[in-house]
């Protein structure tokens, strides 16, 4: 196995073609390895072998269409493609339930297809974020299935994805890389793979340990946003810009506090620490306060433009309020979690009309000028670059009324003639 990594001989499959998998087949479909991608949606396998990704991202067409011209790339949604190759790499989504538990039926379901095309001797990864314990477990699973033995048999190794949508081209190759093996020699082979286009630090370590890594750094920031959110409401009871004292704390050398805000959305962070603590027997309160503390957010939100109608005795239900940015994150088209469908889900029933405007997001209005027009509230749910250049005092002349709500530090100044409020920002 070693020498066919090394030689780029070795046959992979990657399975599930979503953020992480299709540019993780791309990039080693490109570093000279033959990728086979199975997707079980057919529409994104037939999107995918015309030259067009699905997802937005910056490169990803040139680069998935030289994948696909040298002719290492094709996507499949037929299973019997990806028989006894001698890599898999596990890409599928690990969501969570409604009950906040996790729904490994994905993982479970990949790598039982794993399972019915591997060989003796193949080595499979687990990409996806997984509760700690999960690879060992997924080991045993294929040796019930399979009659090979994990170790010795076949190799088996977590690899945890760090790259931030809209830059995972260039963190793809500049991040560092944890490989966490069921056996030392399962953490090389998978070492060896990714150095074939990885050029930051790659570190070895056990699977658990890996799994563990994974999620921590995601509890971190989750926790930090919550601190910083905390501060923020702490700043209204004071009558401060909680955005200046945080740059002004931020000077300490050793402090960095996090960036308050509507909400924390996407694929990852809101559920990584659930998927932490859920195998443990105990867990101690503040990962899970700090989850509730970030979940309110959308809420506090809805409070924020709720008291701004009753400063000019608008009636809720006979306004227009459009939100600005439907993705969870800025110049990003990825609406998962999104704390934005958290406040329209919110205020949805009490408020006259919902508009829409994100400019990365289908089904939203056309254009700016369109969602805003007659409107009543603006509330910016996301910070996307091309919302920082508006003129809101020219915009606010198509409004019925201007009230600006500001969930993410978009509006530096308050604009003239609005009843502005953003999250942090002094006044209540
Ligand atoms: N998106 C990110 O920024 C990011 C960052 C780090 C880690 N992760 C982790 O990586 C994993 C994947 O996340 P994602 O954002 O790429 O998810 P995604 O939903 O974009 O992609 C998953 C893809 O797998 C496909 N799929 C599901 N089951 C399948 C099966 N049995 N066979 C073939 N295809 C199947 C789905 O149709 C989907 O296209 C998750 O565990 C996530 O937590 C994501």
């Amino acid at each position: 196995m070693r020498e066919k990594i090394e030689n780029r001989t070795a046959e992979l499959a990657v399975i599930g073609l979503g953020y992480i998998g299709l540019p993780t087949a791309i990039m080693l479909a490109n570093a000279g390895f033959r990728v086979t991608g199975l997707e079980i949606r057919e529409d994104v396998v037939e999107k995918i072998n015309s030259g067009h990704a699905h997802i937005i991202e910056p490169e990803i067409d040139e680069l998935l269409q030289s994948a696909l011209k040298n002719g290492n790339l094709r996507a499949t949604s037929n299973t019997e493609d990806i028989k006894e190759k001698d890599v898999y790499i596990i890409c599928v989504q690990t969501p969570l339930k409604d009950d906040k538990t996790p729904n490994l039926s994905y993982l479970e379901s990949a790598v039982r297809t794993v399972a019915g095309a591997m060989k003796k001797g193949s080595l499979v990864i687990i990409e996806s974020t997984v509760p700690p314990l999960t690879t060992a477990k997924m080991a045993t699973l294929i040796e019930e299935l399979t009659g090979l033995k994990a170790g010795e048999d076949f190799y088996m190794v977590h690899a945890p994805e760090r790259v931030m949508p809209g830059r995972i081209f260039k963190e793809l190759v500049y991040n560092s890389r944890i490989f966490g093996g069921i056996t030392p020699e399962s953490a090389e082979l998978a070492e060896l793979l990714y150095r074939s286009f990885v050029k930051g630090q790659t570190f070895k370590t056990s699977s658990t340990v890996s799994e563990v890594v994974k999620l921590m750094e995601n509890t971190f920031r989750d926790v930090n946003i919550a601190l910083a959110n905390e501060f923020a409401f702490l700043a209204y009871q004071y009558g401060i810009n909680v955005f200046e004292a945080i740059e002004l704390a931020n000077t300490h050398p050793r402090v960095r506090i996090h960036i308050p805000g509507i909400g924390v959305g996407g694929h990852c962070l809101p559920k990584d620490p659930h998927l932490l603590i859920w195998p443990a027997e105990e867990d101690f309160g503040l990962i899970r306060l700090a989850r509730e503390i970030n979940d309110s957010m959308p809420l506090f939100t809805k409070d924020l433009l709720f008291k701004a109608f009753r400063e000019i005795n608008l009636p809720p239900e006979e306004t227009v309020v459009t939100i600005l940015g439907l993705a969870y994150k800025g110049n990003s088209d990825d609406t998962r979690n999104s704390p934005a469908s958290a406040l329209i889900e919110a205020i949805r029933e009490d408020v006259g009309e919902v508009r829409t405007y994100d400019p990365y997001v289908g089904g939203t209005h056309e254009s700016l000028e369109a969602a805003v027009s007659g409107a009543d509230a603006i509330v910016i749910a996301t910070d996307h670059t091309s919302f920082k250049a508006i003129n809101w005092e020219e915009l606010g002349k198509i409004m019925r009324n201007k009230i600006l709500i500001d969930g993410r530090h978009v509006v530096k100044e308050p604009p003239k003639g609005f009843i502005f409020k953003g999250i942090g920002r002094g006044e209540y």
